[in-house]
């Protein structure tokens, strides 16, 4: 069982290491895992990812990885060497498996991101593809359970559709997270931290609500006992 504070995620989504760095000193012990994505890991945010895991803390690095088999898994290892938990591969067989087994025999778990959450059908077919969005997502989760991926990244709504597609031990993260009385932003499809919980989510990524909060640290502590009552 994993403890509640644990399964809360903090995406850095700021632009500069000097304020993640502000960020975590402010969360201090109430948030142990955090994202670093293209926005701040182009911008120093690795370096600060080998930091934070030096720490203590667990660090998901969310950069999506996708090309030829041999610089995934070069780029796999040198995210495996920084300390990381967690990091995204595009849900493509060849990459999934370059993946999984570059990060063999380190404590680096690759999470697969089956179909982007902001394509629907009509883009799906844009790009050259033959099936629904419903289609694609329960085909590479299979796959991705077949080849030993350590989890997936899915929205919260499509979790309960996903949880039953997951082999034994692989993990689910969900963002598009809102607790009760927040701003959506820009998601469109979101859940609270207990629905979430309740739908099957290990992991909740949590930005905005946390980051732009006038008392993050109070945000962050409300979100883990909603986690906390749901688990
Ligand atoms: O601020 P907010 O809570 O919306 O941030 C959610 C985080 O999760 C962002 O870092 C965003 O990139 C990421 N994410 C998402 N939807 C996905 C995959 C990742 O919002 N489908």
């Amino acid at each position: 069982m994993l403890n509640p504070r644990d399964r809360l995620i903090v995406a850095l989504d700021v632009s500069s290491v000097a304020e993640a760095e502000a960020l975590v000193a402010k969360l201090g012990e109430a948030v142990t895992f955090y994202k670093i994505g293209y926005q701040l890991g182009f911008a120093g945010g690795l370096a600060l990812a080998e930091r934070l895991a030096q720490s203590g803390k667990q660090v998901f690095v969310d950069m999506k990885l996708h090309d030829i088999g041999n610089t995934v898994a070069q780029g796999v290892k040198s995210v495996a060497r920084l300390g990381a938990s967690f990091l995204t591969v595009h849900g493509y067989p060849q990459t999934m498996h370059a993946a999984v087994d570059a990060r063999r025999g380190t404590s680096l778990r690759i999470l697969a991101v089956t179909v982007l959450t902001s394509y629907n059908d009509a883009d799906l077919a844009a790009a050259g593809y033959d099936f629904t969005v419903g289609e694609l997502v329960a085909e590479r989760a299979a796959q991705a359970r077949d080849i030993g991926v350590d989890g997936l990244v899915c929205s919260a709504a499509e979790a309960e559709i996903v949880r039953p597609l997951l082999g034994p031990g692989m993990v689910l993260v969900t963002p598009g997270i809102r607790p009760m009385q927040t701003d959506a932003d820009d998601q469109k499809r979101i859940m609270t931290p207990g629905e979430a919980v309740r739908a099957g989510a290990d992991y909740l990524v949590v930005g905005r609500p946390v980051i732009a909060a006038d008392d993050p640290k109070a945000a962050a502590e409300a979100i883990v006992a909603e986690i906390a009552a749901a688990a």
